[in-house]
């Protein structure tokens, strides 16, 4: 790719690689097109403006469309005082040297000036780059070095939780979005260099696991257990959380009837009593009780995974609130009484934001529990610990949690209590990505949704749709695989298309249609390449030798200008921590490859026309690719 950018930089009078590279921030124009123009235009635009490169560099930004251009200049941004920001623009556009080599004479729109890309020079440039880089296309992974200058001192460290479920209980829309969210920001975090830890936090612990147990003993079936764990677990939660109710419906009745003492012989004996008290076992470390709890566990994580590879994510580390030492539970408590964050009420520890946090934030944050009036630890507790040790144990940069909106309170008092623990570096590292609500989820088969059940579903809804072309089916070698793949794109996709934090209804119907920006539609766009590819049945060298001043269409130059933008998009994505900045990108391209397939026709056109074509139809898939796979979809060849 370097000897490209050198060729390139030849046409452009002047022009240092190196140059560009020590001067702008982040310019990485031997795998970004996109920093090539924007260096040499600054190197230009500060000769006619007068003004320092650095900011010129910084003032040139995207546009919304490609009909506004390719890279444009709000005039108001090189803050020059004088003159009126119009003006200027017409100034600056008068002034511009004609002949450029890389871009046309820039045009005034308002106080803009717009600036199109010459197309032959940007396909000369573009296609043999993505050839060259390959899955690689749009990765930065210079941006997660601790030191962008020296590579030795190695790689910043970031820590990504998320998906996170509650053994035995259902795993839930807030689940899936965090593991479709979480892995997407693993990908992409990865493909920007940095050092990416995956912690699945179980909720695994508390009472409610002492009464799992306690279930087990009298209804547990072992073969059940050992053939789907997942849903024998549940069962047994559910009915043992049935009978729990019926006892606190008898109390009250009890003590409504005045009958106190018939109320207090089941409270002292009952269901609640004894998983509390199994759960003491459990937390004093009792070997038999600990060795019940572990099988539920380890047996879950086994189908978990099973899962969770289905949708390409792998965790390094399934931590859990039943991974929080009681030690260091007990220290957390130590430093917070000492520093007088925490107080009594009522018997157990809370913690009064109204004086730790001036005026209505400290309202906000309200009075959370740390230790109820029995000593035992809370949600809250255990994530304080949790959080301190895994600073200790990975020297985190950066930790993310992916946790639903719901949780904003709880993630807000965790951070604010480590910085009020006098740990204040610690908690800025810190950031929830939050997500809003899926409405109306239930499967074919009943209420309850378990991801494999959700994934299940929509898979055989996407064979059903697949089986209606039966020439086309009987062409794809394994269509039940495809179909689950199809599905999980389908589902992924409609969960990714908006922004995180609004809601969205799972349709299963419009999830999987081929109308519209769906998964399955993504998937199509990226099959219909590869067959034109099989097709066309063209070797590496064929394309590599095309003749891409072929490529004189609108059609094709909107395409090579698109595909130009992607690794500014991957970095855009850093910013916006949003799956839809780069799913709108994808669909963008799928919009212009398919209004485009009538006037670059491949098969039947001159052998020299055809390769040049195809060289951009597989640049193009190439991208579809890259994007799909940072979202976490697996792009089909065929379907
Ligand atoms: N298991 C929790 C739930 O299902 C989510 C855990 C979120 N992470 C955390 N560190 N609190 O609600």
């Amino acid at each position: 790719a370097a000897s490209t950018v050198d060729q390139l930089a030849s046409l452009v009078k002047g022009f240092s690689l190196e140059e560009a590279q020590s001067k702008y921030p982040n310019c990485h124009p031997d795998t970004n097109p996109f920093d090539l123009y924007r260096a040499h235009l600054t190197n230009v635009l500060a000769g006619v403006t007068g003004v320092d490169a650095v900011i010129v560099y910084n003032a040139l930004q995207w546009t919304t469309g490609l009909d506004k251009g390719d890279l444009i200049l709000a005039t108001p941004a090189l803050r020059v005082k004088g003159k009126k920001p119009d003006e200027l623009a017409r100034e600056w556009v008068a002034a511009f040297p004609a002949d450029d080599p890389l871009v046309e004479a820039p045009t005034v729109n308002g106080y803009f000036v717009q600036f199109f890309f010459k197309p032959l020079p940007l396909l000369k440039y573009t296609l043999p780059l993505i050839r060259a880089e390959g899955s690689e296309f749009g990765n930065n992974k210079s941006l997660g070095l601790v030191d962008p200058q020296d590579p030795s001192k190695g790689r910043k460290k970031i820590i990504i939780e998320f998906s996170s479920p509650n053994i035995a209980k259902p795993f839930h829309a807030g689940h899936l979005r965090s593991t479709i969210i979480g892995g997407f920001l693993a990908n992409l975090y990865a493909t920007a260099g940095w050092d990416v830890t995956r912690i699945n936090y179980l909720g695994d612990w508390g009472k409610q696991y002492g009464l799992l147990a306690l279930a087990f003993e009298r209804y547990g079936d072992e073969e059940a257990l050992e053939r789907d764990p997942i849903n024998h677990l549940f069962e047994l939660y559910v009915k043992i959380n049935q009978e729990l109710s019926a006892e606190k419906e008898q109390i009250e009745a009890f003590k409504k009837d005045g009958k106190e003492d018939e109320a207090k012989k089941i409270a002292d004996a009952g269901l609640d009593e004894q998983a509390r008290q199994y759960f003491r076992k459990m937390t004093d470390g009792d070997a038999s009780a600990v060795a019940q709890w572990r099988r539920f566990r380890d047996m879950s994580i086994v189908r978990y995974r099973e899962t969770y590879s289905r949708l390409n994510i792998v965790f390094d580390s399934y931590s859990g609130e039943s991974q929080v030492p009681e030690a260091a539970m007990e220290a957390s408590a130590k430093r917070m009484e000492d520093l007088k964050i925490t107080e009594e009420s009522d018997g157990a520890q809370i913690v009064d934001f109204t004086k730790h946090v001036p005026g209505k934030e400290g309202k906000r944050l309200e009075r959370p529990l740390v230790r109820k009036r029995d000593g035992t630890a809370l949600y809250l507790t255990r994530d304080i610990s949790e959080l301190l040790g895994r600073e200790e144990k990975y020297k985190f940069d950066k930790m993310i949690y992916v946790v639903a909106s719901a949780q904003d309170l709880h993630l807000k008092q965790l951070f604010k209590i480590v910085e009020l623990m006098g740990y204040k570096e610690i908690a800025a590292k810190c950031q929830h990505i939050n997500f809003g609500l899926v409405l109306g989820m239930s499967t074919r088969k009943g209420t309850v949704k378990f991801l494999n059940d959700i994934l299940r579903d929509v898979a055989d809804k996407m064979h059903e749709v697949m089986r209606a072309n039966e020439v086309k089916y009987q062409q794809v070698e394994n269509p039940e695989a495809v179909a689950d793949i199809l599905g999980i794109s389908a589902v992924m996709v409609q969960d990714m298309t908006g922004k995180r934090i609004n809601n969205y209804t799972f349709d299963m119907d419009k999830m999987t249609s081929f109308e519209g920006d769906t998964g399955p539609y993504l998937q199509y766009a990226h099959a219909r390449v590869c067959s034109i590819e099989r097709r066309a049945g063209l070797s590496d060298a064929d394309l590599a030798s095309a003749d891409t001043s072929l490529l004189n269409e609108p059609h094709a130059i909107n395409i090579v200008r698109l595909l130009a933008q992607w690794p500014d998009v991957m970095q855009n994505t850093l910013k916006t921590l949003e799956p839809t900045t780069v799913l709108t990108y994808l669909f963008k391209m799928t919009h212009a490859l398919s209004s485009s397939y009538d006037h670059l026709q491949v098969v039947g056109s001159e052998p020299e026309l055809m390769k040049a074509r195809m060289a951009l139809y597989t640049s193009t898939r190439v991208v579809l690719a890259n994007g799909m796979r940072l979202l976490g979809l697996s792009p089909v060849e065929r379907m």
